[in-house]
């Protein structure tokens, strides 16, 4: 039987659930969630600003025991009491081996956890250096690099927030490596260039829930292509509509 995925698939226990008008029952992807089963390697979820990506990974991240923070299994503290209820409505579908390495990066709180690990002392593996003496990408590439061992299961919201297009394309390289080293990864992104990595599964949110689509045809892909070819035209069609 195969290792990966970690995580196989989650449901929702539709049974329990109340509130159906309230966050985060009220995202469509979140109400129409039935069962989304994951890709070994990269699973990608995709999708409008505000379609429920970052709700769905931090219920999955809250349901695998991660701090609502982010950062290893280990720091556990929260800042914000923002978070959902819907990691208590998860079921979770796991493979018989557990993952030797976890890690949640969540851009958003990216400053918390360096805070957290300066405050503790815990910076060894970050090659001895506070993550605030970096640049934001210097400090995702470290954690890239020194802190993501194999084996592991890596949830990620929008890494590309603090990479520039070349250090995406380095990031596609070390979430290759990590991939080859055992590693299953789930990753909201905008990122065209993220998108293109072939071993995934693509999973768009939109009013009408969840679906798979193809790398061609996402927004991302198809707006991003039309953009740069008419970059002089789209700019100025964009400027007389406003
Ligand atoms: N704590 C909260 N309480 C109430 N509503 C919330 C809360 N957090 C998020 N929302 C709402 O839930 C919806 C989904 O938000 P979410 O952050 O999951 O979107 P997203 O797909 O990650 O968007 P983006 O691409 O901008 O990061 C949004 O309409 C948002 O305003
Ligand atoms: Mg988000």
């Amino acid at each position: 039987m195969e290792i990966k995925p970690y995580l196989r698939e989650i449901s929702l226990k539709r049974e329990r659930l109340t509130g159906l008008n309230q966050y985060p029952f009220n995202i469509p992807a979140v109400r129409e969630l039935d069962h989304l089963s994951f890709h070994p390697d990269v699973t990608f979820f995709v999708g409008e600003n505000g379609s429920g990506k970052s709700t769905l990974l931090e219920a999955i991240a809250l349901a695998l025991g991660f701090g609502p923070e982010g950062g290893t299994r280990n720091v556990r503290f929260s800042t914000a009491d923002s978070v959902s209820p819907l990691h208590q409505y998860l079921k979770m579908v796991k493979s018989f081996a557990k993952p030797q390495d976890h890690y949640f990066l969540r851009a958003e709180s990216f400053f918390n956890v360096a805070t957290y690990m300066d405050e503790t002392g815990y910076i060894g593996g970050y090659d001895n250096k506070s993550l605030h003496a970096r640049s934001h990408g210097e400090a995702f590439m470290s954690v890239m690099r020194d802190k993501l061992h194999g084996n592991g299961l890596y949830l990620f919201d929008e890494p590309e927030a603090a990479l520039s297009p070349s250090r995406q394309m380095a990031a596609l390289v070390a979430i290759h490596r990590l991939v080859e080293e055992r590693s299953q990864f789930i990753i909201a992104t905008h990122s065209p260039i993220l998108l293109a990595y072939p071993r995934s599964k693509i999973v768009l949110f939109d009013g009408t829930g969840l679906s798979e689509v193809r790398y061609e045809d996402t927004e991302h892909y198809a707006i991003t292509r039309h953009f740069l070819n008419n970059h002089r035209k789209m700019v100025e069609t964009l400027m007389q509509d406003d």
